[in-house]
């Protein structure tokens, strides 16, 4: 798991910035803590650079898309928010990336609180989902702190500790979510779950049992030539087929339903060979507290295909060969209209094989 951290200080000896580097040393191996450092190099939002925002404006949009969460730290600067941070922030206004993102906000100057509440208000407007749980003053003297001294106060080292914890709570709790399509409280999948993770020692081998049974025991429909078309989880595992899109729904099920996070991603590859046209493949990101994020495809292994799982390797059905095939970033919770639209929309499988969808290559959307 990926969180983004903005300081709202350019100072070198920021205190929110060694809170954010703070926080680094004391997350988890399966959490990457990234301080985005260009916010100082980032030009004034200019709304008419909206369609081609400069370097800088957009590495910190991918960096933004990318993340699962953001942690935001930032000084009062004069009873309001740093311009550093309300900069940053106003050029992820319009950006799509940035809407729902779980943000979590720290404040480190206790006598402060008007920055706290104008950051906390731009960024509900912005509608980022705030993560109460994690957005706390810290009780630190004004003094000049640098990071050592952070990480020897045992009780900032709890509340900073509490604060990843949060984050990832937070992060995870959609990719545990039951939903239309992956319906991961329907009793089949739930009488499923509870089979494949009987006498399992921990959740990787939960995992691994998921993983293989959709892969070994649900038919792909296309290679088995099987009606009927199936979309939610429950009806992969009812009729025993699916195209990957529908097979990545119920593994992304029976992991929810084992209290294991459960994300959907996609690559855009030739339908057959080496040749156009190109298609969207469906997979899973699995979220394992060893490893965090792991992609795995059961799809269906046959001869030239031989996907497994074997964290933190990852071995999935098809390597990207030709210059348009593309893996797409981000892990969804749910899966995009496109992939539905094909899925409901069409009674048989030569239907659906005729209408698989593709990426809008210019958008980068589903
Ligand atoms: C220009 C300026 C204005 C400030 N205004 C306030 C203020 O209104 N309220 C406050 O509590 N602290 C204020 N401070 C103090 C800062 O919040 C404090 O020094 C904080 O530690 C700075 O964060 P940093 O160490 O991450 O740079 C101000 C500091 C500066 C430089």
């Amino acid at each position: 798991m990926k969180i983004l951290a903005l300081s709202g200080s350019l100072r070198a000896a920021s205190i929110n910035s060694a809170v954010l580097r703070a926080l680094r040393v004391l997350a988890p191996a399966s959490i990457e803590v990234y301080l985005f450092t260009g916010l100082g190099d980032l030009p004034l939002y200019n709304p008419d650079l909206e369609s081609s925002p400069p370097s800088v404006a957009a590495q910190l949009r991918r960096e933004v898309a990318s993340a699962d969460a953001l942690l935001i730290a930032s000084p009062e600067y004069a009873h309001g928010v740093t311009g550093t941070i309300k900069n940053a922030l106003d050029w992820l206004v319009a950006f799509e990336g940035f809407a729902d993102k779980p943000v979590a906000v720290l404040n480190a100057t206790p006598r402060a609180h008007h920055a706290d509440a104008a950051l906390r208000e731009t960024l509900i407007t912005m509608s980022a989902k705030l993560i109460e749980a994690a957005s706390i003053t810290l009780p630190l003297p004004s003094a000049n702190i640098g990071d050592a001294d952070l990480l020897a106060m045992p009780e900032i080292v709890s509340l900073l500790t509490g604060v990843i914890v949060e984050i990832e709570r937070a992060a995870m709790k959609p990719y545990l979510n039951s939903s239309l399509y992956i319906d991961n409280q329907h009793p089949a999948v739930v009488a499923q779950a509870a089979k494949l993770a009987d006498g399992c020692a921990d959740e990787e081998e939960i995992a691994k049992r998921c993983f293989e049974f959709v892969r070994d025991e649900i038919k792909h429909g296309w290679d088995y030539r099987l009606n009927p078309v199936t979309c939610k989880a429950s009806e992969v595992l009812i009729h025993g087929n699916g195209f990957c899109y529908a097979k990545s729904h119920l593994l992304a099920a029976l992991l929810r339903a084992n209290g294991i996070p459960a994300g959907l991603c996609y690559q855009r590859l030739t339908i057959d060979g080496d040749q156009p046209p190109y298609c969207l493949h469906g997979l899973n990101a699995v979220y394992l507290q060893q490893y965090g994020w792991y992609r795995i495809d059961a799809r269906g292994n046959k001869p030239g295909v031989a996907a497994d799982f074997c964290p933190p390797l990852e071995k999935l059905a098809f390597p990207i060969v030709n210059p348009l095939e593309q893996d797409l970033p981000g892990i969804r919770a749910e899966p995009p209209p496109a992939v539905v639209k094909v899925l409901t929309e069409h009674q048989t499988i030569e239907q659906v094989y005729n209408n698989l969808p593709d990426v809008d290559l210019q958008n980068h959307t589903v």
